[in-house]
């Protein structure tokens, strides 16, 4: 079944004169049980896209349905099948933690001895046991953020909307989150759709990734094959003399097709396909041809690389520059 679709969704936004077009089209299809991933620098369209999903913000055009049901005319419907945990929540509640999940529960029309029993079903899974006394506010940032995903589950959605859940956060306490989440969605089957800052969380976890720029999708794939297809592997070779650079470059080109050739000094690198498998061949090639080499390597690309390869821009350096 079909979990989320969206049909040529834009949003535009009036700044005073000025027209901001947010998001410009996009369609979207997950699957149910599938983890997508939605990445892209600043301003992009993340959290604008994820908003209209969730019924919060309404669309300028186009149209989706989000388990089955449709964004603008059923909301009410689409809520109740879908947990949101947006960006930058974990503002401080005076309210204590169980007490705060129950009332979510009672707020999506939950019983109170359910929403009780889901509260202390949701403290246990995400860790929060200890917690279940305290004042939201008092909770640390890994806490808290435990607590909002335990809050986008309390009335058992079937997809989850997660808006960058773990940045702020240590990298331990990242983990932590992840194995929560992850474990949360392996026993219930929840659909998850999110974005991060974090391209190794999106590589490791996503089982597709959807590339947001400028308001439109440009790439929706695996993240293997966007990285092989758009980005390929690197091969970085150091000869003992430099003066044979351009001609370890010219048997490369025997062999295959690099997207990419950069020659310092010594150093030989290629972007290619399958690098593993070229390599031997490569070196069995220069040995021939009498070139001597000193290292060899071979480096898989990460999704960076290939955010950079459809936009020329680097997304770790756009985010930490603006994390700054
Ligand atoms: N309420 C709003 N009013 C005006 N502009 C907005 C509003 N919300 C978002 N925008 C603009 O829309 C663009 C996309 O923002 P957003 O969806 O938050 O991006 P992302 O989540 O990918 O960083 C940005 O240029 C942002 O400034
Ligand atoms: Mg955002």
């Amino acid at each position: 079944m079909q979990m989320i679709q969206a049909r040529g969704l834009t949003r535009h936004f009036k700044v005073k004169k000025e027209t901001v077009e947010a998001v410009r089209g996009i369609d979207i299809d997950v699957q149910e049980g599938e983890l997508v991933a939605f990445l892209g620098p600043n301003g992009a369209g993340k959290s604008t896209s994820l908003r209209m999903l969730t019924t919060l913000l309404a669309p300028t055009s186009g149209s989706a349905t989000v388990a089955g049901r449709d964004v603008l005319k059923d909301p009410a419907g689409v809520r109740r099948h879908l947990g949101y945990v947006g960006q930058g929540f974990g503002a401080g509640h005076g309210h204590r933690v169980r007490d705060e999940m129950v009332t979510q529960g009672r707020a999506y029309g939950m019983s109170r001895s359910d929403s009780q029993q889901r509260a202390d079903y949701l403290l246990k899974a995400l860790d929060l046991e200890s917690l279940a006394k305290r004042a939201a506010g008092t909770l640390s940032g890994g806490q808290r953020r435990r607590l909002d995903v335990a809050l986008g589950l309390v009335h058992r959605p079937e997809v989850l909307f997660l808006d960058e859940p773990s940045t702020g956060l240590d990298p331990q306490n990242r983990a932590n989150l992840w194995e929560h989440i992850l474990r949360m969605r392996k026993e219930h089957g929840t659909t998850i759709f999110m974005t991060t800052h974090y391209l190794d969380e999106a590589d490791s976890m996503a089982e597709r990734v959807l590339v947001i720029d400028h308001g439109l999708v440009i790439a929706d794939d695996t993240p293997a094959h966007l990285k092989d297809n758009l980005a390929g592997d690197r091969i970085t070779i150091t000869i003992a003399d430099s003066n044979c650079a351009a001609q370890a470059v010219e048997i490369a080109e025997r062999i295959t097709t690099p997207h990419e050739v950069k020659i310092d000094g010594a150093n030989v690198s290629l972007r290619v396909n399958r690098g593993s498998a070229l390599l031997p061949e490569f070196i069995l090639a220069l040995n021939v041809a009498g070139i001597k080499m000193l290292t060899a390597e071979v480096t898989r690309p990460t999704l960076d690389d290939v955010f950079l390869a459809l936009t020329g821009r680097s997304l770790r350096e756009e985010n930490s520059a603006s994390a700054a």
